[in-house]
């Protein structure tokens, strides 16, 4: 079994990649922040086994290891690590800010780090055979249509985290020539919760945006939202157990690939926004109207959900041909279904409420 280096664990998809790994007998070594006991990464692959209803084992406990880099970056603390024994790194740990005014900041984890990361990859880990990116769909930028796996050049970006994980990956096409390491781009479409328990990590992310801002709304005692979303685009959705399976099934393939791929991990489309955001008004008992603002209060929803709405009122056609070829299926994985939705979205609105802090405004949680 590969033993591998993980990034991230103590975030949503990087709890679930290190919970899945572990489950199939792989060793992980997980390097994540202020972590002196190496408590935070343990809680969040716990939780996040619980979440995907994995039996987390006294075994699985023995195959992972932490380590702690404390308020250093990631940079600063990697020849502190002395291990050497290495097959594979799992690059999961990102910035996940929108916002322009912390581009800076953006830039420094997502491509500084990730350079030195893979720099370091090449150097010191003699038996590394592969670093693996968790990137993003969109770094292909605003276009939309159908959208093959590759690299993309030239195209718009809107926010500071599809800039950066765009330059990361440019960064790490450019550094492989010479160093030599292989390495996959492997690009998520929005990633939600458990496929069947409807589990995930509550950070307004993505389409969990337009939960936080209807359950604001619902809060604030609105029964009605006139929000004007365009019909007909539909966003693509993959729940993070299928998307971890893929990554895991990437992971544990023994023959030789090529030294430079790039794979979109998409769950299809099978709903529009439009219908999206009525079923979870409905759901929550708030109307929400196909209209321009009215009021005030329409204004706020509308601002709450702005970082999100561009993906949301275009449509993408991410091609996934390469990844099933590599992993010998004959489809894709199956569009998020109705049922799927609704669990997706009740649980998510259960976690605020039990919460008690109310819905967080989303643009916040974007950052
Ligand atoms: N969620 C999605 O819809 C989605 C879609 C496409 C791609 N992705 C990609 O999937 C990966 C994980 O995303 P996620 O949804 O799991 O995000 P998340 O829950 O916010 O997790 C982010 C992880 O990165 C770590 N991190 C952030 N800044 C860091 C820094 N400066 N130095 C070291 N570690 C840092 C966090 O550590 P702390 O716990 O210490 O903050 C956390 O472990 C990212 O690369 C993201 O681009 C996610």
């Amino acid at each position: 079994m590969p033993r591998i280096l993980l990034t991230g664990a103590t975030g949503f998809v990087g709890s679930v990649l290190a919970t899945m790994l572990l489950a199939r007998g792989v060793q992980v070594t997980a390097i994540s922040r202020r972590d002196t006991a190496g408590y935070r990464t343990l809680a969040a692959i716990l939780e996040a086994a619980r979440g995907c209803g994995i039996r987390f084992t006294a075994e699985m406990a023995d195959r992972l290891r932490t380590f702690d880099m404390g308020d250093r970056a990631l940079s600063e603390s990697l020849d502190d690590m002395a291990i050497d024994d290495i097959d594979a790194v799992w690059h999961c740990a990102a910035d996940m800010s929108h916002s322009g005014l912390r581009l800076t900041q953006a830039f420094n984890t997502n491509v500084c780090e990730t350079a030195a990361l893979y720099r370091w990859a090449s150097t010191k880990l003699p038996r590394c055979k592969r670093f693996y990116h968790m990137s993003t769909a969109y770094t292909a930028g605003m276009r939309g249509g159908a959208t093959e796996e590759q690299l993309h050049a030239g195209q718009r970006l809107v926010n500071a985290y599809q800039v950066t994980k765009w330059a990361a990956e440019q960064a790490l096409h450019t550094l492989h020539a010479a160093c030599n390491l292989p390495v996959t781009l492997f690009r998520p479409t929005i990633v939600v919760g458990h496929s069947q328990s409807g589990w995930t990590r509550r950070n307004g992310f993505g389409f969990y945006m337009f939960v936080e801002a209807v359950e604001a709304a619902r809060a604030a005692g609105q029964t009605r939202v006139a929000y004007d979303m365009p019909d007909g685009p539909c966003i693509d959705l993959i729940t993070v157990d299928s998307l971890v399976r893929d990554a895991v099934d990437l992971t544990l393939q023994e023959h030789d690939r090529g030294n430079f791929e790039v794979f979109h991990c998409a769950g299809g489309r099978s709903m529009s926004s439009r219908d999206m955001l009525s079923m979870i008004g409905d759901l929550l008992g708030v109307q929400i109207v196909s209209a321009p603002a009215e009021s005030s209060h329409d204004r706020v929803f509308a601002r709450a959900v702005g970082p999100n709405r561009p993906f949301a009122e275009m449509d993408w056609d991410f091609r996934r041909t390469r990844l099933d070829a590599v992993l010998g299926r004959d489809s894709g994985a199956e569009p998020v279904c109705t049922t799927q939705l609704r669990k997706l979205i009740l649980w998510y609105v259960d976690a605020i409420r039990s919460a008690g802090d109310g819905a967080v405004v989303p643009a916040e949680a974007a950052g």
